[in-house]
């Protein structure tokens, strides 16, 4: 049976119970699964068989749920599925360079239904929640979360609320949310404020908490990494980049990881190595100091897909850095426009956030960390459409900006020409 267990003073409950944090102790709680029925190569060939996207309508082609032994191996009937994942590696001569990375790839969850990796964790997230009969479902997000859990509450018929901080989400998100059809609180305070708020009165209020403090949610966003492996023959990268906020990809990467080794997937652990906005480094200042204390700030950046001071998944996140004989680390907003800007010109585009990872390897190149000859997959974890402000903002103070003519031949060659 699929179990949950607490982190902190293991204390274990059943998979259908609705608490999001340990009953006891307040701690984060891990999903647990009995072993799949079988390992090694023959589990990968059951994955590998899956793979087809002619798959019929019973095991739709999910790229999450093509691995639901390790995901959720109890959610048979009912599955909430756009289908989502399936995400492709991309390989850029241009970010090659600009990183120092020949053996470099861009697995750009972006293309996911709603445009972020969210909707993988959304996938499980919403069909525990019918599992367990919620009524409604709520988040604290900067955007992706809301985006994801309005289409997925939307699919599985459930009421949506989302709190948002007020002024701080990009255009792209928000537009989704409202029109997915979720009810949009802007709370007068930053994420981490929203979160509390959330985390405090989720249950009181009967709504089930799909941030990604809910251990199914993370569930969902393994399947990234298992894809990774499979799209690579199953052969593990030497390091594996993400941008790190609230920490729940980080937690995730690090379960999937172990367990991906454990049951000979992958015959060897990938490094992690997360980044941080400069102005929100929590995790990253602990890092620094061996993980002996525990940061709380108040985050600014201009990706605010991280713009967060408090992460949820702390100790998952710290698991899973020394699990992975990990790296964690910050780069200034200048550094993460300017990788922005060369993710988009090679026609592939992300969000700032996204980006972060592309600056933090070129930063890990370029202080010996990472061996130029070592292989690495930099997760790009949101579409470039989700920021359209950003961009907009650029064009017009630089040099590729927009330029008004008239509507005339002479207009337009000099245009052309010039
Ligand atoms: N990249 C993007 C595009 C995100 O939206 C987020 C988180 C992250 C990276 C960080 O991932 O939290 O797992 O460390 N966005 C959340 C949201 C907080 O509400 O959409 P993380």
């Amino acid at each position: 049976m699929t179990r949950q267990a607490c982190l902190a003073c293991a204390q274990e409950t059943s998979e259908l119970d609705p608490a999001t944090r340990c009953r006891a102790c307040g701690g984060l709680l891990d999903v647990w699964h009995p072993e799949p029925p079988v390992t090694g190569q023959a589990l990968r060939t059951l994955f590998d068989s899956r793979m087809s996207p002619l798959s019929s309508p019973a095991s739709p082609s999910s790229g999450v749920w093509r691995f639901r032994e390790l995901v959720l191996p109890g959610a048979a009937a009912g599955v909430v599925s756009y289908p989502e994942g399936n995400t492709p590696l991309l390989a850029r001569e241009s970010l090659s360079i600009w990183t120092g990375v020949p053996a470099l790839a861009l697995k750009h969850e972006g293309e996911n239904p709603t445009g972020s990796f969210k909707d993988r964790g959304m996938t499980v997230g919403l069909t525990q929640a019918r599992r367990i009969g919620a009524r409604a479902v709520v988040c604290a997000s900067t955007g992706n979360t809301s985006a994801s859990l309005a289409a997925y509450g939307a699919q599985a018929g459930l009421p949506v609320f989302v709190l948002i901080p007020e002024g701080k989400v990009a255009l792209g998100k928000l537009a989704q949310t409202l029109a997915y059809g979720a009810r949009v609180l802007a709370v007068r305070g930053d994420f981490d404020t929203c979160l509390g708020l959330v985390e405090d009165s989720a249950e009181r209020l009967g709504l089930y908490l799909l941030n990604s403090v809910n251990p199914f949610r993370i569930e969902g966003q393994k399947t990234i990494i298992f894809e990774l492996l499979q799209q690579r023959a199953w052969r593990a990268p030497d390091w594996i980049v993400l941008p790190g906020g609230n920490l729940g990809n980080t937690a995730a990467f690090g379960k999937a990881l172990q367990e991906a080794l454990a049951l000979g997937l992958c015959d060897r652990l990938s490094r992690l190595a997360v980044v941080q906005a400069a102005g929100a480094a929590p995790f990253a200042q602990s890092f620094a100091e061996g993980f002996r204390h525990r940061y709380e700030l108040r985050a600014e950046t201009v990706a605010t897909a991280i713009r967060i001071g408090n992460p949820a998944s702390w100790e998952r996140a710290v698991r899973a850095i020394r699990a992975t004989n990990g790296v964690v680390l910050s780069v200034p907003d200048e550094e993460i426009l300017a990788a922005k800007s060369v993710v988009d010109r090679a026609g592939v585009g992300c969000e700032p956030a996204s980006a972060a990872g592309v600056a933090g390897l070129r930063r890990l190149v370029g202080s010996g960390t990472v061996s130029p000859e070592e292989s690495v997959v930099v997760i790009l974890t949101g579409h470039l459409l989700k920021d359209p402000e950003i961009v907009l903002e650029d064009a017009k103070v630089g040099t590729a900006g927009i330029r008004e003519i008239d509507p005339t031949l002479a207009a337009l060659k000099a245009a052309v020409e010039g």
